[in-house]
């Protein structure tokens, strides 16, 4: 029954803009969201509150088989994401979260024990997947797959303005050596490495307003869905 709910595969380095374009064409489309890095960053947090790392092989399958994460749609239109029953949403959002995550979503078992709850996302009317390998790896038969870019420096500086509106006054040079160190990582591990499906649809999003991406994906979506 699985194979008949529409899958729209976004895929790309972190500060591409997958996350809002994602959000904008979830509501528009009324459909489910798949924040596929919420679950890499929640077992960081998990794995780091037992005193694991990426190194921690069998212990981390372990956890990641168990791993307690809930998302709990909050009054302001935002989700709560909840690990062993505690609010985490801040800390996931941190610098350090995301590195951890980018280690230990490097293990192979990890990554096994996680896919099927990531397909499980997979409900009516349709889903629209966020990551690094959905149209790879976790939905290789999504109807639409699309590969978002931006240059390094125009993934700090919005990442930079993030950090901002969040109060936290991050430094640009460190930011952009922290995505360069993340991105290498994602793209060179062994394992559902960040590369575009052979099918994806690649967008740069650099110097191109939120709006206009959301524009160009909702009309690819449309085309193939033949709405
Ligand atoms: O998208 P994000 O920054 O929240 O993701 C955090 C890390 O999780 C990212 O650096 C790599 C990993 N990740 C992954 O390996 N596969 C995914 N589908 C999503 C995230």
């Amino acid at each position: 029954m699985s194979a008949h709910v529409p899958v729209l595969a976004v895929d790309g380095p972190g500060g591409s803009g997958k996350g809002t374009i994602c959000r904008a064409v979830q509501q528009a489309m009324g459909w489910h969201l798949l924040d596929s890095g919420a679950i890499y960053r929640a077992l960081a947090v998990a794995a780091s509150r037992r005193g694991l790392d990426a190194k921690s092989g069998a212990e981390l399958e372990r956890l990641a088989t168990n791993l307690d994460v809930t998302f709990l749609p909050s009054a302001d239109g935002d989700t709560r994401v909840m690990v062993d029953g505690e609010d985490v949403t801040d800390e996931l959002r941190q610098e350090q979260t995301g590195n951890l995550a980018s280690q230990v979503a490097a293990v192979s078992a990890v990554r096994d024990a996680l896919l099927q709850r990531q397909r499980d996302f997979r409900q009516p009317p349709g889903l629209v997947a966020d990551g690094r390998d959905m149209g790879t790896v976790v939905f290789p038969d999504a109807e639409v797959k699309i590969f978002l870019t931006a240059s390094p420096e125009e993934r700090a500086r919005r990442r930079h303005k993030q950090l901002k509106e969040q109060g936290v006054d991050g430094n640009l040079p460190d930011l952009l050596r922290e995505i360069a160190e993340r991105d290498e990582r994602d793209r060179t591990r062994s394992v559902a490495p960040l590369v575009p499906a052979p099918d994806a649809e690649r967008i740069d999003t650099t110097g191109l307003s939120i709006d206009a991406v959301v524009q160009r994906v909702m009309s690819l979506l449309q085309d193939r869905l033949l709405l």
